[in-house]
């Protein structure tokens, strides 16, 4: 019998060759097997269609892939799924200046929308380390933060319109648009976040801002982790930030030997933070630096003199994900409120080097939205199974901290495989049983996306 996916799609769609499985079939993560049966690069939403009508009638299942750099295994296909790429659809369809909209195709990379952003004298403003390859289908299915939601929010906030592929193969289109619809529930925001669980993302519309004002980065020494909040909390108090990143002195190290940069401060210090706010408010950011060096939360500090020198401070933080991937890092996204902030990280430390006594340990993160990114090092004498193992064992410890504080163990990488088992302490069962419904009811072949985000039932 032929294949059904011969019968839809012609080889410039569908492949099957090894390298393309390897290449298409996985995210950023590398601690899952790999093993899709064949990709298709759908150029339409009519393909998505059909292929979700032949995925529910021939019993296969649907892995979407956008620009593959997700953290956490939302895009793995490690069970002969079929892959779903977006990279074809990634024309923007339409600019509206009167309502400073953008209608894209879900394959769009987030850097295009930007610089389209920019021609039309406007700004697209989420961003993050990965916008040269992210695509805004899977900006908005994971709800992708990064590191100016301080200022302009995340992904879900700049959605005014949706058009998804349900696991019925219905086509919704949600929103239209509209700044104001009080008209029920908004399904949009049910598909922002979902990971390809509910439906595929095929078109989004996507609010522009104000094009911003110039910019000016600090970046601070900072000896002692808890006053990386006192100093935030300075800054805020005196003026606007469009940023508010940390990072610590082994991040740091693991950056500048990968990009072969130069430190930013003579001197080592423990923490770093990197503020960016408009160049106008450069006056209240001078009073706020004096004051948390009299304070004697911050050591010593630079201020960017132009925008290549922004851009290599800002290379420092944007550049440690990369710079640490070759470790297989086991990686931690978690977020508590502002308020919760010193207490919190004053026990992750403590059970962090109890814990870690013999593992390298990196810090970094979007502090100025209260999220915390831990990086476990793999050591070399560990194999990434046994090291995986070990790290899985103890994050219930760390994530029953999350949970006491009601905080999230995903604040922006999403669930995928990686969190799904440890859901329960940041979802109460009722929640998990209300998204179960969900899920049944918007694909019931349980064809999108299997395995992912929702804990299996034992
Ligand atoms: C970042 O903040 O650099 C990204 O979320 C990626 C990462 O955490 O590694
Ligand atoms: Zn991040």
């Amino acid at each position: 019998m032929s294949d059904p996916l011969d019968e839809l799609f012609s080889p410039r769609q569908l492949k099957r060759d090894a390298d393309t499985l390897a290449e298409w079939g996985r995210d950023w993560t590398r601690s899952y097997a790999v093993a899709p049966s064949a990709v298709v690069f759908v150029e339409s939403i009519d393909d998505v269609v059909k292929l979700v009508q032949a995925a529910n009638q021939h019993d296969f299942k649907l892995v979407p892939s956008g620009g593959r750099t997700g953290l956490s295994g939302g895009a793995v296909a490690g069970h002969g799924e079929v892959v779903v790429s977006f990279d074809r659809m990634n024309r923007i369809l339409d600019f509206d200046p009167a309502d400073r909209l953008v209608t894209c195709q879900a394959g769009v990379v987030t850097q295009t929308l930007q610089e389209f952003a920019g021609e039309q004298g406007l700004s697209y403003p989420v961003d993050f380390a990965s916008s040269g390859s992210s695509q805004i289908g899977g900006n908005i299915a994971t709800n992708a933060g990064g590191i100016k939601v301080i200022r302009y929010g995340l992904t879900r906030d700049w959605v005014a319109g949706l058009t998804v592929v349900t696991g019925n193969g219905e086509v919704l289109r949600c929103n239209h648009g509209l700044v104001k619809n009080a008209t029920g529930y908004d399904l949009r925001h049910l598909f922002i976040g979902s990971e390809g669980t509910l439906g595929f993302v095929v078109e989004a519309q996507i609010r522009l801002a104000p094009a911003p004002q110039p910019q000016q980065v600090m970046v601070l020494g900072v000896p002692e982790f808890r006053d990386i909040l006192e100093v935030l909390r300075t800054f805020q108090g005196a003026l606007t930030l469009s940023a508010f990143e940390f990072f610590s002195e082994q991040a740091l190290q693991k950056v500048l030997a990968h990009r072969n940069l130069r430190r930013p401060l003579p001197q080592p210090v423990p923490f770093y933070t990197l503020l960016e706010f408009d160049a106008s408010a450069l006056e209240a950011a001078s009073e706020a630096f004096e004051a948390v060096v009299e304070a004697g939360w911050v050591v010593d500090g630079v201020l960017s003199q132009s925008e290549a020198q922004a851009a290599a401070l800002w290379q420092l933080r944007e550049g440690i994900s990369e710079s640490i991937a070759g470790y297989t890092p086991y990686k931690n996204d978690l977020s508590v409120r502002i308020s919760q902030m010193p207490d919190f990280i004053e026990t992750v430390d403590a059970l962090v080097s109890d814990s870690y006594p013999d593992f390298e340990v990196c810090w970094y993160g979007h502090i100025g939205d209260g999220n915390l990114h831990l990086n476990i090092l793999r050591p070399e004498s560990l194999s990434v199974d046994e090291f995986y193992q070990r790290c899985h064992s103890i994050s219930p410890k760390l994530f029953a901290e999350v949970s006491n504080r009601q905080g999230s163990i995903s604040a922006e990488h999403g669930v995928g495989l990686l969190k799904r088992d440890f859901l329960g302490f940041s979802r109460s069962p009722e929640e998990l049983e209300i998204m179960r419904g969900l899920k049944a009811m918007l694909d019931p072949g349980q064809i999108l996306n299997p395995g992912k985000l929702l804990p299996l039932k034992s």
